[in-house]
């Protein structure tokens, strides 16, 4: 079956079906600070202008404007994707945070995947970060049945304040009860200051999930996770059908769909990415890039 989102490489299309190459974007005007807005009065995002082509500056805050009712106005309209800092070689390197939060790690061995898959795209530098854990050891003995593994080491708790210092975000989360699972909402519900600042707005970002199930809510969880994205005023990449063939067999079970990869870990977990799942994310990973890149040039 032909590739119907623009070619096997994600090459993306405009309306008359050239390449896309050039994004136009709205330079937005930070606001002056309001400070000690209460919640019930939080004020809109400002646009993350990035000064002088940098990072936009974390925790900015924003003046509140009020509107006919007395509401707070919407922020004026998008910001620039920064540029991606100078490697070595002098070629501007796309810096990506791949954030994720595994139990049992599905999770954690797609990012890998996905990070060597984005790398892979060249002129881009793949962090891996972890979400801290929320619930306790014993919350978490009961859900599983018995103690998950240990988190990986090597690969570090992500702080909220290192957000702005990204040009682009992959997050990955088990589906738990159909949607992400409630560490890395807790991790999103975290970047209140930078929403407020505007910090991520502009910022392309993708995501990918696990599922015990094939019909356990692949879908549903990642796309009510766009919400996080859209609030923030990110840029949310799908895939579509650029995976081709791997999306349309229909005699194994397998996870994937145009929002983003997934797997089935099975109900007790034992159940490993499977080949065809490996290689949608792997799809999706350079696509991703490829897009990322286009919008930060
Ligand atoms: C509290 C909880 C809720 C879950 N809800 C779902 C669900 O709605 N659908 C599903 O298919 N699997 C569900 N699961 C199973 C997880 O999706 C599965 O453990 C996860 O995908 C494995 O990924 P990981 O190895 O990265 O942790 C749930 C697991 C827990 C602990």
């Amino acid at each position: 079956m032909g590739n119907i989102c623009g070619g096997a490489s994600g090459q993306a299309l405009d309306k008359d079906g050239k390449p896309l190459t050039k994004v136009t974007r709205t330079k937005g005007t930070p606001k002056a600070a309001a400070g000690g807005t209460p919640a019930a009065a939080i004020p809109p995002p400002a646009t993350g202008e990035a000064a002088g082509g940098t990072q936009p500056q974390p925790a900015q805050a924003t003046e509140v404007t009020p509107s006919a009712e007395g509401a707070t106005a919407p922020a004026a309209a998008a910001s620039v994707v920064p540029a991606a800092p100078s490697g070595d070689s002098g070629v501007k390197k796309l810096k990506v945070y791949i954030i994720f939060y595994s139990t049992l790690g599905h999770i954690e061995k797609l990012a890998r995947e996905y990070k060597t898959a984005l790398e892979s795209v060249g002129d881009v530098e793949a962090h891996l970060f972890r979400v801290p854990e929320t619930m306790t050891s014993e919350q978490l003995d009961a859900a599983f049945g018995a103690a998950p593994p240990p988190p990986p080491e090597d690969i570090p708790i992500i702080d909220v304040t290192q957000l702005p210092s990204a040009d682009a975000f992959v997050f990955g989360f088990p589906t738990w009860f159909g949607m992400m699972a409630g560490q890395m909402k807790t991790f999103f519900d975290a970047t209140g200051a930078l929403w407020q600042a505007g910090a991520l707005h502009g910022k392309p970002a993708s995501i990918f999930t696990s599922a015990a199930t094939q019909c356990g809510g692949h879908e549903t969880t990642l796309l009510t996770s766009v919400t996080q994205l859209a609030h923030h005023g990110m840029i949310f990449v799908p895939t579509g059908y650029a995976a081709g063939a791997a999306m349309f067999g229909i005699q194994d079970a397998k996870g994937g769909s145009p929002w983003g990869a997934s797997t089935i870990a099975g109900l007790d977990g034992s159940r490993q990415p499977s080949e065809v799942e490996l290689e949608a994310l792997r799809v999706q990973a350079k696509h991703f890039g490829a897009i990322a890149k286009k919008l930060a040039a």
